[in-house]
């Protein structure tokens, strides 16, 4: 029968609705629908219990959860270690020589690095000696600037072995976005490598490296060596990871930390100039992380876990680290690019190494489409059993043809909605119980509860657009904070709906009853290709060069990246061209990194204003959507808006 080869079935009555099969629902580690309403009666006994049953505990907690607005507390008392949790436990049982990284590099002809629960263990171990011996103990903060290979995870863990929250920069980043993430942590020790490979040619990782730390709050750099490239050396400073792992202990004793205590803070672009540092704590993070990652994905023992996400990320953090590592699952760390040596490489990574759950982000999902299906037909992806995708709003078009092209209509796509700052999935369909419908993430995750409100605070009903956000209890793997910034912390989450009320800076609406379609940020936060980035810092980057007077950084649509930054520019000096607009954007990239250069550089003598002066960003973000411009009263100089409809080309789409 259809039902028992087969993940998922059509809703007959409606066209794009898909349920679990029976075999799906056999096999789910939740499958029984009455989750929701038993966990919403006592969302904090449901954490107590999920808490008991996924972690290792060397002490069980004084208080499972407290409020004292706009901060919460989960499993306080509770001791735990997230690098025990992840690696001591696994060693003790027959996964010790189960595989749990299968590092695929880069170029074609280097074999994949397979490491075990045991190999990691060792690594981890010895590693956490290298930075005690270096003075890192409990509370100092480890900044990492690593690529794709499995030394990033080894030095995460062996950070949360020793109590030292980690703080990991995205390898993509100018030095001076390190700089500034190395100086507000205060970090003392910078791990990095020599270089990494992309597109067949190394990249040098230690040059950007040795320009973000001179100055900072750095004592030593770990520099692993990747592709043996020359690199630059600071006497004392820098020390070979390989030099210093050869002297080091192979057993470290785990710290004994307290659920609360920091695991790591993750810089994130809030709707400032400046990042902000959100903070995780043991306790709740692993639990969040741990039962998302068995739920969400429905883990088990068979299968191979592929998230395409960079560790720079959160995603890359909960589900390349800590969540499929809590688990026991094993994982693909994929070093390379999509389209290297061509645009099949990620399938025949699928098909090679067995994968049967695969997790990336709409971005790529539209791109992959665009290059067409020949590119899949060349591997045998029958292995695949579940697929998923976060980082942006998915279109019906992409979620469709992932679905029947890349699953071949057999495997639940599991659209997972979430943030930095929430730490782990929060709205999305569990592959037992559904419904998957395109462009809809679903609902709460079990314990949580997730609203819609109008500008006032009022809930609003199936069909009708608002603002997304939590309601207390709040999830145990929520942000506990800003480092250093509490006023940050207030300001972004916690005033726009009053301290109990955290405010996700997203659009949404209920799709049918509890279920979420989420359409977008609401503020000045672009999500770029899946990458969060901001428009201040984007602005504050363009404004650095010379001849501009003032910019505006807003988030045009774009076919396959969801959507991408615009600038517009007022200069003070010279005049506009194709030459200046380069020079701008080059100054970008060195400022920030490729991940945030401008699309298009749009020169105006005169930007729409309030009255008091300020640019208004909305105007032009109506301007470049092709949406309408609406009420213009409150403009200054409503002269300029026309203008700028001809330097866009704008058409009205309503
Ligand atoms: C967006 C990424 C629609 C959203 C984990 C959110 C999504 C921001 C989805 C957070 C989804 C994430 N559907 N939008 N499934 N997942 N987003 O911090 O705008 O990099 O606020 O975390 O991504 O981005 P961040």
């Amino acid at each position: 029968m259809k039902e028992t080869t087969t993940w998922v079935v059509a809703d007959p009555d409606q066209e794009d609705m898909f349920w679990p099969s029976e075999a799906m629902k056999q096999r789910a580690w939740m499958s029984d629908p009455s989750i929701y309403e038993e966990s919403d009666k006592d969302p904090v006994a449901f954490w107590e219990k999920l808490a008991r049953e996924g972690l290792h505990w060397y002490k069980e907690w004084d208080t499972a959860y407290n409020e004292a607005p706009p901060y919460f507390t989960w499993f306080q008392g509770g001791r735990l270690n997230a690098s025990y949790n992840c690696l001591d436990r696994h060693v003790k049982t027959w996964r010790r020589n189960k595989v749990a990284i299968i590092g695929v590099r880069e170029p074609i002809d280097e074999p994949a690095q397979s490491l075990t629960y045991y190999d990691l263990y060792r690594e981890v171990n010895k590693f956490a000696n290298v930075l005690k011996s270096l003075g890192v103990g409990r509370g100092d903060r480890v900044s990492i600037y690593l690529p794709m290979i499995p030394e990033a995870q080894i030095a995460m863990l062996a950070c949360a072995r020793l109590g030292a929250p980690h703080s990991v920069v995205f390898s993509a980043f100018a030095p001076d976005s390190l700089r500034s993430r190395i100086e507000d942590a205060g970090s003392k020790v910078l791990i990095t490598c020599d270089g990494y490979y992309r597109r067949g040619r190394p990249v040098n990782l230690k040059n950007n490296a040795d320009d973000a730390v001179e100055g900072t709050t750095i004592e030593d750099v770990i520099v692993f060596r990747r592709t043996g490239q020359e690199v630059n050396w600071v006497e004392d400073r820098d020390h070979w990871w390989h030099e210093l792992m050869a002297e080091a202990d192979p057993y470290c004793e785990p710290e004994v930390m307290d659920s609360e205590e920091t695991l790591y803070i993750l810089y994130t672009s809030g709707t400032t100039g400046k990042p902000k540092g959100v903070i995780h704590t043991t306790g709740g993070h692993m639990v969040q992380a741990h039962w998302t990652t068995l739920w969400d994905f429905d883990l088990h023992d068979e299968d191979v876990f592929w998230c395409t996400a960079d560790i720079g990320w959160v995603t890359g953090h909960t589900y390349n680290v800590y969540g499929p590592l809590s688990v026991g699952a094993t994982q693909i760390f994929f070093e390379g690019a999509p389209d290297f040596p061509d645009r099949s490489r990620v399938w025949q990574i699928v098909e090679n190494h067995g994968v049967t759950v695969f997790y990336t982000a709409p971005t790529l999902i539209r791109m992959f489409a665009g290059w067409g299906d020949e590119w899949l037909k060349k591997h045998d992806l029958s292995g695949l059993r579940l697929l998923a995708t976060v980082g942006e709003p998915i279109n019906r078009e992409a979620w469709m043809w992932f679905f029947n092209k890349v699953g071949g209509g057999r495997c639940p796509v599991i659209d997972t909605w979430w943030q930095t700052e929430t730490g782990g999935t929060l709205i999305n369909a569990l592959p037992g119980i559904g419904p998957f419908i395109p462009t809809v993430a679903g609902r709460s995750f079990p314990g949580t509860r997730h609203e819609i409100l109008d500008e006032q605070g009022n809930p609003l009903g199936v069909g009708e657009g608002g603002l997304l956000v939590q309601k207390s209890p709040f999830g145990p793997g929520m942000l506990r904070g800003v480092y250093g910034d509490p006023e940050m912390y207030k300001d972004n989450y916690w005033t726009e709906y009053g301290d109990r009320t955290y405010y996700t800076g997203d659009g949404a609406r209920l799709f049918i009853e509890d279920n979420f379609r989420i359409t977008g940020r609401v503020d000045d936060v672009m999500k770029v290709a899946g990458h969060r980035l901001s428009s201040a810092e984007v602005e504050n980057a363009v404004c650095g060069h010379p001849q501009v007077a003032e910019c505006a950084v807003v988030a045009a649509p774009h076919d396959i990246k969801g959507t991408t930054p615009y600038a517009f520019v007022r200069l003070s000096e010279g005049e506009p061209s194709e030459e200046l607009a380069k020079e701008i954007i080059t100054h970008v990239v060195k400022a920030l990194g490729p991940t945030c250069r401008p699309e298009k550089i749009l020169f105006a003598d005169a930007l729409p204003r309030t009255r008091s002066g300020k640019i208004m960003r909305r105007i032009l973000q109506r301007l470049v959507s092709d949406e309408p411009i609406g009420d213009t009263v409150t403009i200054e100089n409503p002269e300029s808006v026309d203008t700028l409809k001809a330097l866009v080309g704008y058409r009205d789409k309503s």
